[in-house]
């Protein structure tokens, strides 16, 4: 990598605006998907779309906020760290707008269908799994919250992410809709992503 573009990232990264920018980014899917409903642009099956589309959102951003850890030991790219938690969160925010989307809007919290998903349909388990996950990692997102709990043990913890990610995958294979290489290429990310953690442990144990 050339000194000039280590160098131009890091100033990027460490630019005063450089958080409220990813914050703006992060609101795009949201705000295309709130333009989309009010000007009924969701298709014929927009409950299906919206399901879909939060979906999909989640998975890229918990995927996302898992780049984060190798992009940042390329040289130059240590500032990419300030931006983990943000994108970590949102992935937890487009979830629980995934979630509530259906049980709101597609179930309106009918007992009984919630019942079967939790028990029979494996496909609502994953996802279910998927965003129980998330919870303790982003209440324990805090400064004080990695005091508390102590570095070796917060990382520990958010390790949970990958599961996490891998429960968000299986969730869409098993809708067993159309979609069929999708899911697999979200798998096969993960699964770089998690060789890559795996290898670097092997070769930087103390
Ligand atoms: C309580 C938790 C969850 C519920 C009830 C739920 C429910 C649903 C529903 C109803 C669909 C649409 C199925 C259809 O095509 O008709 C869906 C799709 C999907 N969900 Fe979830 N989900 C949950 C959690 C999650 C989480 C945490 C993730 C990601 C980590 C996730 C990722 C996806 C993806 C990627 C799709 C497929 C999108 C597509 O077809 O392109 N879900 N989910």
């Amino acid at each position: 990598m050339s000194q000039t573009f280590t160098q131009t990232t890091n100033r990027l990264w460490n630019h005063r605006l450089a958080k409220p920018v990813v914050f703006a980014l992060c609101l795009i899917p949201l705000v295309l998907l709130a333009y989309r409903w009010n000007t009924n642009q969701l298709g014929i099956n927009r409950i299906e779309t919206v399901a879909r589309y939060t979906g999909n959102w989640t998975l890229r951003f918990l995927l996302l906020s898992l780049c984060i850890t190798p992009l940042r030991r390329l040289p130059g790219q240590s500032g990419l760290i300030k931006f983990r938690r943000m994108i970590g969160l949102f992935a937890f925010f487009y979830a629980c707008l995934h979630a509530l989307h259906y049980y709101q809007i597609d179930i309106q919290w009918n007992k009984e269908i919630l019942i079967e998903d939790l028990t029979v349909r494996r496909f609502f388990i994953a996802g279910m799994a998927a965003l129980a996950l998330m919870i303790p990692l982003a209440a324990t997102s805090t400064a004080a919250a990695i005091r508390w709990l102590g570095g070796k043990r917060w990382q520990l913890l958010h390790r949970l992410a990958y599961v996490s990610a891998m429960a968000g995958v299986v969730h869409f294979f098993w809708q067993g809709k159309a979609a069929l290489y999708t899911p697999i290429y979200y798998g096969l990310f993960l699964a770089a992503l998690l060789l890559y953690r795996a290898g670097y442990a092997l070769t930087h144990r103390k």
